[in-house]
């Protein structure tokens, strides 16, 4: 090993590059449309305790283990689980490299209609109208176009590695991706019905917070917002320099990740709110219609209301999403990138054209497959792949590892009480998420 490993430059390069990882469609998306479906203030003061009592300590766990190793996920796991197994440790690493490939696949094919979507209003303003038209309409030829040029555009920042192509993007677009959601709030927040869509957001219904759906969903949320459970941060926690203090880092990272969801949902709900107020037909029995289609069924219609100004809103808006889309497939990316150039000794270029077109050849499957699969291909991976495997890595950083752990060996009191916390508390909470997934 005389390759001297790439890595990340400064702490603010990292606390970007991994808060870019969390920060996706997950926050801007998902995060507001859960919040409006359950409870409005109800949902976030849940989410607030999820993400101090469970994603705090699994994202220091990932961040931890990866750092101690200096190398990616199934490398980090096989040394934490030797000598007595490491074979489960590199299981367990290939299942996250999995999860990744398949996470990038359905998030790849959404991410692709984000960009569609960011070019639509640009062809509208140049009286392309077609084109438009072709852009925001769901269609197979559109995801055969912009599935691929998302998965290019991602292999064009890993191809220059973690200093130059990650830290160097992060660093561009994550500010870009603050401006613009901040501008965004302030615009819908002056429009008439936007007041309504404050108070629902931020007025918790407390009647709604011990139903266990809104928890199970937070909990959810909170693990695929922090990109918990496939390796993302424990990649990016390897690329940390010796000195880190991963405490302080973890608390960034879900301070940032946190901060752009509730701010997510200061733009998303009240924008719900002025669509209604505009006589868009947004809420059907109490619910969302579409849920999930919420971003391309009420928001371009709300986009449509405002004239030429819409315009101009609907491709910020678009191209916020499309850098948050962005930011989070690189880091995915990265895992099999990193595993190839350090277990199998290929070049990081082939590597990284090798990943790209196996989660090429995923994303097709899903295309082809669309009605049954791509919710069901989700749905697995949220509910039982990211609980599982935050579950095996509490396990591992609190049972299994000895030789190298500090967090084992110190008898520092703060960190007895992490420590215990990570072996008791977390696997209990983890494993009462998991059998209520799978009960429901
Ligand atoms: N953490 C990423 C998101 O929230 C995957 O979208």
């Amino acid at each position: 090993m005389t390759n001297k490993r790439d890595g990340f430059q400064s702490r603010i390069g990292f606390v970007l590059a991994a808060a870019g990882a969390a920060v996706g469609l997950g926050n801007i998306w998902g995060f507001p449309t859960q919040a409006a479906n359950h409870g409005g203030g109800a949902f976030l003061l849940v989410y607030f305790i999820v993400i101090f009592a469970l994603a705090l300590p699994a994202l220091f766990t990932e961040l931890y283990l990866g750092y101690a190793a200096q190398a990616n996920p199934v490398q980090a796991l096989k040394r934490a689980w030797q000598p007595k197994a490491a074979k489960i440790g590199a299981g367990a690493g290939y299942i996250g490299l999995a999860g990744a490939i398949v996470m990038l696949s359905f998030y790849s094919i959404v991410a692709g209609w984000m960009l569609a979507h960011a070019l639509a209003p640009l062809c509208e303003m140049l009286g392309m109208d077609d084109a438009a038209a072709f852009l925001s309409g769901d269609s197979l030829a559109r995801n055969l176009i912009f599935t691929p040029l998302m998965l290019v555009l991602t292999a064009s920042i890993i191809l220059k590695g973690v200093k130059s192509g990650i830290e160097a993007w992060s660093r561009r677009l994550m500010p870009l991706l603050l401006v613009l959601l901040v501008g965004l709030i302030f615009y819908i927040g002056s429009l008439p019905g936007a007041g309504e869509g404050f108070s629902n957001y931020l007025q918790p219904d407390f009647t709604k917070v011990w139903n266990p759906d809104l928890i199970i969903a937070a909990m959810g949320q909170a693990f695929f917002s922090l990109s918990l459970g496939v390796g993302c941060m424990m990649i990016y926690g390897s690329y940390l320099k010796p000195g880190a203090n991963i405490g302080k880092l973890t608390l960034s990272v879900a301070a940032l990740d946190t901060s752009v969801a509730f701010l997510a949902g200061l733009l998303i709900v009240p924008a719900i709110f002025v669509a209604s107020h505009n006589g868009v037909e947004v809420f059907q029995n109490g619910k969302l219609i579409g849920e999930g289609q919420l971003i391309f069924a009420v928001l371009p219609q709300l986009f449509n209301t405002m004239g030429s100004m819409g315009l101009v809103i609907a491709l910020a808006f678009f191209v916020l999403m499309s850098i948050a889309s962005l930011t989070s497939t690189i880091s995915s990316t990265e895992i099999p990138v990193a595993f190839l150039v350090e277990n199998h000794g290929i070049g990081r270029k082939a590597a990284t054209w090798l990943v790209s077109a196996v989660v090429m050849l995923a994303s097709l499957t899903i295309v082809f497959n669309f009605d049954w699969l791509f919710g069901l291909v989700i749905q697995v991976f949220t509910q039982y792949q990211l609980p599982l495997m935050g579950l095996f890595y509490f396990l591992t950083l609190g049972w299994v590892w000895r030789r190298g752990n500090q967090l084992a060996q110190s008898d520092k009191m703060s960190i007895v009480a992490l420590r215990w916390y990570i072996r008791l508390v977390c696997p209990v909470l983890m494993t009462a998420v998991f059998i209520n997934v799978a009960l429901k």
